[in-house]
């Protein structure tokens, strides 16, 4: 036998939960060819595993680096984690479809997030050729935004889609699952998915049953409206007969933290009917968007040029500061109530303002602190993300600990060093991965090795219904990561973010390593998933 890559003498943790065993694992071109004790034969490379642990690559369930891509093509921040897959498409944000002549409102659209897209696509599959053509350091798999969807069917305006409109967005929709994509994904803070109605929806995901398709949320709340968003979630999912993800569970603002038990019992109560209703989560209390998302729904209504010129009336901002600035100096949005202390500036144009929280802008420019903000927000043409802290160190540890829940970082890969993206990112962006391995899992002890692993594997590739990845198994694409289980660790934080982990020596990406004695190597090594190839 000749191995083009042979791992010998490392604990194997397969990602099926199950405790690791002392193995080799043999690889042949991209495919895993055997795992044994001692495997004969030779090998064009030989990595010495003894004392590390090998795990499939991981699965980062909940990510957003379709925005950047073109940008970050080694997408350095995530292989160093180990993850070897992402999905990609979340929150209702993708980069297709896009109808001719809506190219800019997309444009716009995706520039909050960090994204310059170089619009030359129509439909989802000259997107997801687009991509390939790019070539990708890791295997990918998409869905398609609701947000996309409604741009192209509907506008950016806030109304109900008439039944004309509806028709077209699944019509979009048909055309992206045949492409390859893997479900549906709605971000029902964000406009324009959040003016689309739970009918809306039961219709659109009606049109995934039976074709594998997931209906993948970013709930309509995580604060004060937790408990019923993630009710119309596992309606819709009932209702259409589709499989549900739940985006990022968590219970946001200080008051809504008690309601995280009842939601881990609602998704148990679901799949105890016989749903398939689980969740991700990313090991922080601290939460990442675009500081627009502070302002009210309806400062949205019509896109982003018509919420900077609400900004410019003062009768406007009146509103908003009647509605959302509490009388304990506290703020009250859609993501519950947050300090001023607790939102800092994560990125803008103006790097001296990059990690600094909106307390001290206010203090530093002699305002009030929304309307500091709302300076900010205007200057910046809202091109300005935020970390906030606004969940419970302690909710974080029962989610993640949930069986039905997997890791996803809801992150955008970055390249260290300076770049189009060197502000401050939250440190989820560099640290999820060895995080939960080394923090939650080794130093907390919220739960064994293997379950570790499996919620970044097997479990998440189980979901996506992966026929060949997820596994250390013979025959599964040789997508493999070798960590250290006694030092592995996240080193990225949050005024220090864009260092990468500790402890993960090697990283394969179909047969190729990537990751070797800790050094990158950027190659275009991953693929493009669709339901049927991967
Ligand atoms: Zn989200
Ligand atoms: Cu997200």
């Amino acid at each position: 036998m000749a191995w083009s890559l042979l791992i010998r003498g490392g604990t194997v943790i397969d990602g099926s939960n199950t405790p690791g065993v002392i193995a080799d694992v043999g690889v042949e071109g991209d495919c895993i060819a055997a795992v044994g004790q001692n495997l004969q034969g030779d090998a064009e490379r030989l990595i010495d595993a003894a004392g590390l642990a090998v795990a499939p690559g991981f699965i980062d369930m909940h990510a957003h680096s379709d925005l950047v891509y073109h940008k970050c093509p080694s997408a350095e921040s995530k292989v160093r984690q180990g993850v070897t897959t992402e999905v990609v498409g979340m929150c209702s944000f993708s980069p297709a479809p896009v109808v001719p002549g809506r190219e800019k409102a997309v444009h716009d659209w995706a520039a909050g997030l960090g994204a310059d897209l170089d619009i030359c696509w129509e439909t989802f599959r000259q997107y997801l050729d687009h991509l390939r053509r790019l070539g990708v350091a890791l295997n990918v798999a998409h869905f398609v935004g609701h947000g996309a969807l409604r741009l192209a069917a509907v506008g950016a305006d806030k109304r109900a889609a008439t039944d004309v409109e509806i028709e077209c967005m699944a019509g979009l929709l048909d055309e992206a699952l045949a492409a390859g994509a893997f479900g549906l994904s709605t971000g029902l803070v964000y406009p324009p998915s959040e003016y689309g109605s739970t009918e809306e929806l039961i219709g659109l995901s009606r049109r995934m049953a039976g074709r594998g398709g997931i209906y993948c949320s970013h709930i309509r709340g995580e604060a004060h409206t937790l408990l019923e968003a993630i009710a119309e979630a596992i309606q819709i999912g009932e209702e259409a007969g589709v499989p549900v993800q739940i985006s990022h569970v968590k219970a946001s603002g200080r008051e809504n933290w008690d309601k995280l038990d009842r939601v881990l019992a609602m998704i148990d109560e679901a799949r105890s009917r016989g749903l398939d209703v689980t969740g991700d989560v990313y090991p922080y209390a601290a939460g990442s968007t675009k500081m627009d998302n502070l302002l009210p729904g309806w400062m949205h209504d019509g896109g982003i040029e018509k919420c900077l010129a609400r900004l410019r009336e003062p009768e406007m901002r009146r509103r908003v500061l009647a509605e959302c600035f509490l009388k304990d100096g506290r703020w009250g949005g859609h993501g519950g109530t947050v300090g001023w202390d607790e939102i800092a500036i994560a990125s803008c144009s103006r790097r001296d303002l990059e990690g600094m929280n909106l307390a001290d802008l206010a203090r530093q420019t002699g305002k009030s602190p929304p309307e500091a903000m709302m300076e900010l927000v205007l200057a910046e043409r809202a091109g300005v993300s935020m970390v906030t802290f606004t969940q419970s160190p302690d909710n974080v540890k029962k989610v993640l600990a949930h069986p039905h829940v997997m890791v996803g970082s809801d992150s955008i890969t970055l390249t260290a060093g300076p770049g189009p993206f060197s502000g401050r990112p939250h440190p989820r962006t560099y640290g999820t991965f060895p995080r939960v391995l080394g923090t939650y899992c080794r130093d907390m002890k919220l739960f064994p090795l293997e379950t570790a692993v499996h919620k970044m594997t097997g479990l998440s590739a189980a979901k996506l219904g992966f026929e060949n990845r997820g596994l250390i198994c013979r025959g599964f694409a040789a997508d493999l990561t070798i960590f250290d289980p006694a030092n592995v660790n996240d080193e990225a934080t949050f005024s220090d973010p864009h260092r990468h982990p500790r402890g993960i020596p090697y990283v394969i990406i179909n047969g190729n390593v990537v990751v070797d004695e800790g050094r990158m190597i950027a190659i275009p090594a991953g693929q493009v998933l669709t339901p049927k190839s991967n």
